[in-house]
């Protein structure tokens, strides 16, 4: 046992003053989506709020925010990650974390006030401020539809953070700056119900196993 966990840890340091040497982590032979996993976690539920969770998300709009990001569309800690990305490793990541199941961990309670307003927003929108209903571009679950982005169940704080940049300008990536336009006509507080609501959306069960079963079979094929 102690011999075992010697050799082990002499073929670790081994391997370590390798990777000093060479002065770069070596990621020959790693799947493209491996290194995303410590930031976004493997299965993409991500588990830290400022980091969004990729699971369930479209693979369009992954790919769309990869090439954006790339590009220097976006701005963020995302940049330098993207940069070295080649348009197949894009395509790769982002089939790979559109088609992992979402895992929602949010136990945001809502009174039932808070959730009419949110639901009102959401299903309808408001006329009078020139707000469409999110769903009319988000799919109505909320859960995306090509380049529009899946809502539900992403993390709270990164929900709100990315409808204030898009209020200020900060993120300006949005096509025709629909976004630019629909978070300057709503409040903060409206933002804020907003994010704690659409934090707390689960998949349909039905919806999850199916994906649980997707995954399965890509691992047996
Ligand atoms: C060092 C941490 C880190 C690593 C590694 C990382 N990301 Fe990110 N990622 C972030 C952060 C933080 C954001 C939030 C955007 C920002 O910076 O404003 C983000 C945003 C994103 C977005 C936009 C999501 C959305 O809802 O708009 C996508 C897509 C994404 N990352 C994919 C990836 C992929 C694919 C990889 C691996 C190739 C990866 N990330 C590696 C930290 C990371
Ligand atoms: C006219 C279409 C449209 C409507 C209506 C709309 N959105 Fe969006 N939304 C988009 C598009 C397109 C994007 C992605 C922009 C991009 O390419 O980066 C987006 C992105 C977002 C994001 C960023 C998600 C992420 O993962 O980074 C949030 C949050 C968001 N929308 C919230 C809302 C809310 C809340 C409503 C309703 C009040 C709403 N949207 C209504 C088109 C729309």
């Amino acid at each position: 046992m102690t011999m075992t966990n010697n050799s082990i840890i002499a073929l670790f340091m081994m391997i370590m003053s390798m990777h000093s040497l060479a002065d770069t982590i070596d990621t020959t032979g790693q799947a493209p989506y491996e290194q995303c996993g410590y930031c976004h976690e493997y299965d993409g539920n991500s588990l830290m709020p400022s980091y969004p969770r990729l699971a369930g998300q479209t693979s369009e709009y992954i790919s769309k925010q990869l090439r954006d990001f790339r590009a220097g569309k976006r701005h963020g800690q995302m940049q330098a990650t993207a940069e070295l990305l080649s348009d197949a490793d894009i395509q790769i990541v982002a089939e790979y974390f559109s088609s992992q199941p979402v895992i929602v961990r949010s136990h945001e309670k809502l009174t039932a006030k808070q959730t009419k307003v949110a639901q009102q927003l959401i299903q309808q929108g408001d006329g009078d401020r020139n707000i469409p209903a999110c769903v009319s571009c988000h799919d109505k679950n909320v859960e995306g539809k090509k380049t529009f982005p899946r809502l539900a169940g992403q993390h709270q704080v990164y929900l709100l953070g990315q409808l204030l940049a898009f209020k200020t300008g900060e993120r300006a990536n949005d096509d025709q700056q629909q976004m630019q336009q629909i978070s300057r006509a709503l409040t903060e507080q409206e933002m804020r119900l907003l994010a704690k609501y659409l934090s707390s959306l689960e998949a349909p069960e039905s919806q999850r196993k199916q994906s649980l079963n997707r995954q399965i079979g890509q691992q047996d094929g």
